[in-house]
């Protein structure tokens, strides 16, 4: 199923899209030096990786693996409270995260200006007030400029909680096609759902604001003189350091960047903000959330391998596979681990615990094996001993739970969807149920509605 959305991507990206919403070849393909590609009987993605290794899909074959302790200190010691958790783990946790994983943000990184270009009332038929922000970084006249668009429930008691979503191609989002936006006949449909029901969003009382990754860095091969990891080369330097921030380090800081006009702008509250992205962006969202304290609550859909499932277990996609496969998305130094993989320090429960306090939810589906659900799930219960740690509840079920039932009664969601590798409308529910409970957003009703008054 997976395959087929990537080829319909693929054969949609050159046949139909308008220049501007292109994709770049390495975008969503897998390019790989593996000889072998096929799918086994169930659709899954069966690579050889460049050290012999084939992707299995049989939990017998999983293997053993200890994962790091999350709450034990770098000289042995063991983490007790959450002063120590706060002020030594955390920062040791993400320097190696910084160093090894997805590389640091330089500190000549670009400044980040924000002008409101549009304002548009009467958006959704009268129901939100859209405002498309530029955010340009550095000062270069050619120089990278985000699109934010932001739309904010028009009967809302202003300022509103925001949902800000990191996207592939739905900027701005598609509407709920039962209220016709004039921008809709203008702009490309993605072929699967990718933004949230925004008219759900907007009448449940959020604001919805979203912005294209590729703005901020582009997502290809030998692509880092452009973006905003160019505008911190010197000249002809042609990628950063070994511990320099990748492509999802970028990413993550661009949707730092978006937070910082949030926060500028009066209509929002900037303390209550959720992001959101799903697959490479899902990795990309926990690992900003876990920098930036700012951010409320995360939901990391689909995120898999280096993103929300467990490194160590050998099901699905592998280090061997993403390390070779999309070397730019990370620090150079990540490239040690491929074929190392228990010599890694840190595994994926501990970038989920480096977002604690803040709430986070996590999305895997029965069709998109590749990013192994189950080794999601379990991330999410080995960051539990932090949680706890800070008087928090963590998942709640240590057993795998049944598919279609989503688990949202603790400080960390789950959902396993039936169906592919995507954020489906079931997940959207369960993630504005669970939203609900830290956001508060107040209910504005329907359009015609006065709920608000
Ligand atoms: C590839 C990659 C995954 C990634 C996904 C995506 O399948 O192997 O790790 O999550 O692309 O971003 O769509």
């Amino acid at each position: 199923m997976r395959s087929h959305i990537r080829c319909l991507v693929l054969i949609l990206g050159a046949v139909l899209l308008p220049a501007g919403f292109r994709i770049q070849a390495a975008d969503s393909t897998t390019v790989t030096n593996a000889p072998l590609r096929r799918t086994d009987a169930h659709g899954n993605p069966v690579r050889r990786a460049i050290t012999g290794h084939i992707s299995n899909y049989d939990e017998s074959r999983v293997g053993h693996y200890t994962l790091p302790d999350p709450l034990v200190l770098a000289d042995g010691r063991s983490v007790r409270d959450a002063k120590t958790w706060f002020n030594v783990r955390r920062p040791e946790l993400l320097k190696l995260y910084d160093d090894d994983i997805y590389g640091r943000v330089p500190a000549n990184a670009p400044k980040a200006t924000f002008k409101v270009a549009e304002i548009d009332t009467n958006a959704l038929g009268g129901l939100a007030v859209h405002k498309l922000v530029l955010i340009k970084f550095g000062d270069k006249p050619d120089g990278p400029v985000l699109q934010l668009n932001e739309y904010l429930p028009a009967k809302a008691t202003w300022p509103v909680p925001m949902l800000l979503q990191i996207v592939f191609f739905s900027n701005p989002p598609i509407p709920d096609p039962a209220v016709p936006s004039p921008s809709q006949t203008r702009r490309f449909r993605f072929p699967f759902s990718e933004a949230g029901p925004m008219t759900n969003i907007i009448e449940r009382g959020y604001g919805y604001a979203t912005f294209r990754y590729t703005e901020v860095q582009s997502d290809s091969r030998d692509s880092f003189q452009s973006g905003v990891i160019g505008l911190t080369l010197k000249p002809g330097q042609t990628k950063p350091a070994p511990d320099e921030w990748g492509a999802i380090s970028a990413w993550a800081w661009g949707a730092s960047r978006a937070l910082d006009y949030l926060e500028s702008d009066p209509d929002v509250d900037a303390k209550r903000v959720a992001l959101i992205g799903h697959s490479r962006l899902g990795k990309t969202v926990l690992w900003a959330g876990a920098q930036d304290p700012r951010f409320a609550l995360i939901f990391s859909s689909c995120a898999g391998e280096m993103g929300s499932s467990l490194a160590r277990r050998d099901y699905g996609e592998t280090i061997d596979d993403i390390a070779v496969n999309f070397p730019w998305q990370f620090a150079g130094n990540f490239q040690k681990y491929i074929g190392h993989w228990n010599e890694m320090p840190v595994d994926t429960h501990e970038l989920i615990a480096l977002n604690a306090p803040h709430p986070v939810f996590i999305t895997g589906g029965t069709g998109d094996q590749w990013s192994d659900p189950r080794g999601e799930f379990l991330a999410e219960v080995a960051a539990g001993p932090v949680y706890r740690l800070l008087g928090l509840k963590g998942l709640g079920p240590t057993n795998f739970p049944p598919v279609d039932t989503p688990v949202i009664t603790g400080d960390l969601g789950w959902n396993y969807h039936t169906g592919p590798h995507a954020i489906l409308p079931s997940d959207w529910k369960a993630f504005l149920d669970f939203a609900d409970k830290y956001l508060k957003p107040k209910p504005v009703g329907a359009l015609g509605s006065n709920l608000a008054q």
